[in-house]
Order: structure tokens, then sequence, then C-alpha cells
């Protein structure tokens, strides 16, 4: 390999990593600021962050005042000890906490809990079995994926009032757990609570939700209305869970938010009734042995017809031959209906 194809290589993977964290690691070095640790870096050139990822680092560094974001991910920290942020305790806004091995017991009281100005907690890839919530009320971005979570005590989120995004998947949280979790952040989009131990969708969301993802739990059913409460949803994933007929209330999807619904993996032996404005309908590997065009038109005329782009019916019991007749003119927009 030629010199040059190495820091190019570098930069790839760099960009890679940037991608999937949503945060740049620091490239290069320089001269460091005096009071900066001696394991991490604070280039002078750029004074409010800390870099001190990738380091084998066993504990979280003092962090000098001034800084506003620091990065500790790809470490071995087992702790975090009082004090360390007592320089940065309003300026800090971004923590990145990503793979190391951290546990709660070993999170010091006077820590995290003493960040009010902290608007971004990375902290996945842990052994966290509750959440850490910092009492910092500008919080926009909660990630605590692939950790060990299996309790999200109520009210810890009451004052987020900023919060738009929480990333939980790869926890083992189930639908008790979480009763109560996610009441207060009013501006939230997003939820993700994939890979989990849900029984249900989870209660009591913020109506301003766009994006939930519930992929990979034990969701048997959906209550008649969950729906109805949150006129913001537009993608609702379910995939892999134990859906079956009796546990879809006549229309539970009929909201017309919505414009993804995933519900492939799961035991559906009739295709749910939708509304008209769907427009990706998932339903792969599923038990589906009839199509009723009911479930997509109430009524068929000029200006009334189903929106639906794509439909995936593969890995069910259902063929071209299965589709009524009189399809053409309710799915006049169905580009691409999938049967195998
Ligand atoms: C923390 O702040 C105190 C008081 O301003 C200062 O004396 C000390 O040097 C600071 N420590 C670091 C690591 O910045
Ligand atoms: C964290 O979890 C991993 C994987 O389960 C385990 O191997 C490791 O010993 C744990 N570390 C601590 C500090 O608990
Ligand atoms: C929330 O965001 C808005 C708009 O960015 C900002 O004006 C406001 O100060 C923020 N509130 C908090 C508590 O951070
Ligand atoms: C679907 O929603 C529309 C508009 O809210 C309503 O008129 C219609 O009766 C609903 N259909 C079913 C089956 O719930
Ligand atoms: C049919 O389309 C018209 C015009 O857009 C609309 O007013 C009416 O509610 C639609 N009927 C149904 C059952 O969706
Ligand atoms: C698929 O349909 C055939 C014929 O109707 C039936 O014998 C079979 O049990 C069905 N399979 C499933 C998985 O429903």
């Amino acid at each position: 390999m030629s010199p040059l194809r190495v820091p190019l290589l570098t930069i790839l993977v760099r960009m890679a990593l940037c991608q999937y964290y949503d945060y740049e690691p620091y490239i290069g070095s320089g001269p460091s600021a005096p009071n900066c640790d001696p394991e991490c870096e604070c280039p002078i050139n750029f004074p409010s962050a800390m870099y001190c990822d990738d380091r084998n680092l066993k504990r979280v560094p003092i962090v000098p005042s001034g800084i506003m974001y620091l990065y500790l991910q790809n470490n071995q920290i087992e702790e975090i000890k009082a004090g360390v942020f007592d320089n940065v305790t309003t300026g800090l806004r971004w923590l990145v906490l990503d793979h190391n091995q951290i546990t709660n017991a070993k999170v010091a009281k006077g820590t995290i809990d003493k960040l009010t100005g902290l608007e971004k907690l990375f902290f996945s890839y842990n052994n966290l079995t509750e959440p850490v919530i910092p009492p910092s009320k500008h919080l926009d971005e909660l990630k605590i994926m692939n950790n060990k979570l299996s309790k999200f005590p109520s009210g810890l989120l009451t004052d987020k009032e900023n919060l738009t995004a929480i990333n939980l998947q790869y926890n083992q949280l189930t639908s008790d757990a979480i009763a109560g979790a996610f009441k207060g952040p009013k501006k939230l989009l997003s939820l993700d609570v994939s890979h989990n131990k849900l029984k249900k969708l989870p209660a009591g969301v913020p109506s301003s939700l766009e994006i939930l993802y519930a992929d990979y739990n034990d969701i048997d059913s959906i209550g008649a209305g969950y729906l109805n409460k949150l006129p913001a949803l537009q993608y609702l994933r379910m995939s892999h869970n134990k859906l079956v007929d009796g546990g879809i209330p006549s229309g539970a999807f009929n909201v017309s938010s919505l414009v993804e619904l995933d519900l492939s993996f799961n035991k559906l032996q009739s295709i749910p009734e939708i509304n008209e404005q769907l427009e990706q309908l998932y339903l792969q590997a599923n038990e589906i042995n009839k199509i009723d065009l009911a479930s997509f038109c109430k009524i068929t005329g000029p200006l009334n017809y189903s929106r639906l782009k794509h439909l995936r019916l593969d890995a069910n019991n259902v063929t071209h031959s299965n589709m009524p007749h009189d399809s053409a003119n309710c799915l006049r927009q169905a580009s691409d209906i999938m049967f195998e």
C-alpha cells in the first residue's frame, strides 16, 4: 500500500464511523491545551472539545473548564468518579460514552447528576441496568442502546421539553418497566424501542411523535385508539412481533398521518384495514391467505382510492391469483406489489 493510501483509508473509516455515531472523531493531532489530561487531546484551535476516545482508558479523566464536547467512546471505562465534571457542570453539552463498560453502581453521585447544560447523552454499548439521566432541561438526544436496561422509572423525562430523539434498542425493557417513562417530552419526534421485551406498544408517548420503531418485541396486539392519540405519527414499525388478527381491533390503523407501516414477520392471516393515505405496507412473512380490497378502499371513485405505492406480500399464503380482479382502480398507485 502506498503511503498516500493509508490516510485516505483512515479518513474513509472515520467517515463511516461518523455516519454511525453522528459525531466527528478527532482527526490529526496538534498542541493540546495545558490543563488537558495528558491522556487526552484538547486542541488549542478547538478549545471547547476534549478527545479521549480509543485510548484504553479505565476512568473518566478530570475535565477542565471550557469544555463543551467530550468524547470518551471506545475505552474500557468502568467507572465515573465524583468530581470529574465539577468544572463543566453548566457548560458541558455533549457527552459521548459509547462502547465502555460502565455500570450504574459505578456512576458516582456528583457526576452526570450535576450536568445542567447537557444536550446530547450517548451512552450506548455499556452495562447500564437503568438509565442515567442528567438534570439538564436542554437535553435533545438520548441514546442508550445495547445496554442491559430492565428499568426506566416513570417521570425521569418530565422536564425534557426539547428532547426530540430517544434510542433504547437492544435492552431488556418490558412494558411494565416503561409504563410512564415517556411522559413529558412534548417535542419528541422519534422513539426506538426495538429489540426489547415489550408485550404492547409503549404507553403514554407524546402526541408529537412522528417515528415509532418497536421491531423485535413480543407484541401480540395493539390497543383500539392507540394511534388516534398520535396524530403526527408517520412511520410505525412492528416487524418480528407476535401480532395476530384478533389483536388488531377494527380501525386500529385507520389514521391518515401514517405513511409507512411495517407488520412483517408476524402471524397475521388477513390484511388489516389501512387508511387510504398509507404509501408503504410491509406484510411479508405472515400467514396471509386472502386479499380483500376493503382492507385498502372503503369506496373507490375518481377521488377515493388507496395511495399505496409499495406492498410486500411475499412469504405468505397468497399469489397474484388471489388479487381481486377489480383491484386496479383502488390500488391505482401501487407500482410495486411483491408476492415472491
Ligand atoms: C477547575 O476550576 C478551578 C477554579 O476555577 C481551577 O482552579 C482549576 O484549575 C480547574 N481545574 C481544571 C482541571 O480546569
Ligand atoms: C459488561 O458486560 C459485558 C458483556 O455482558 C461483560 O463481559 C463485562 O464483564 C461487563 N463489565 C462490567 C464492568 O460489568
Ligand atoms: C428549546 O429549544 C428552543 C429552540 O431551539 C430554544 O429557544 C429553547 O431555549 C430551548 N429550551 C431549553 C430548555 O433548552
Ligand atoms: C376510518 O376513519 C374515517 C375518518 O376518521 C372514518 O370516517 C371511518 O369510519 C373510519 N373507518 C373505520 C373502519 O374505522
Ligand atoms: C371520497 O372523496 C371525497 C373527495 O375527496 C371525500 O370528501 C370523501 O370523504 C371520500 N370518501 C371516503 C369514504 O373516503
Ligand atoms: C396455506 O394454504 C393451504 C391451502 O389453502 C393450506 O393447506 C395451508 O395450511 C396454508 N398454510 C398456512 C401457513 O396457512
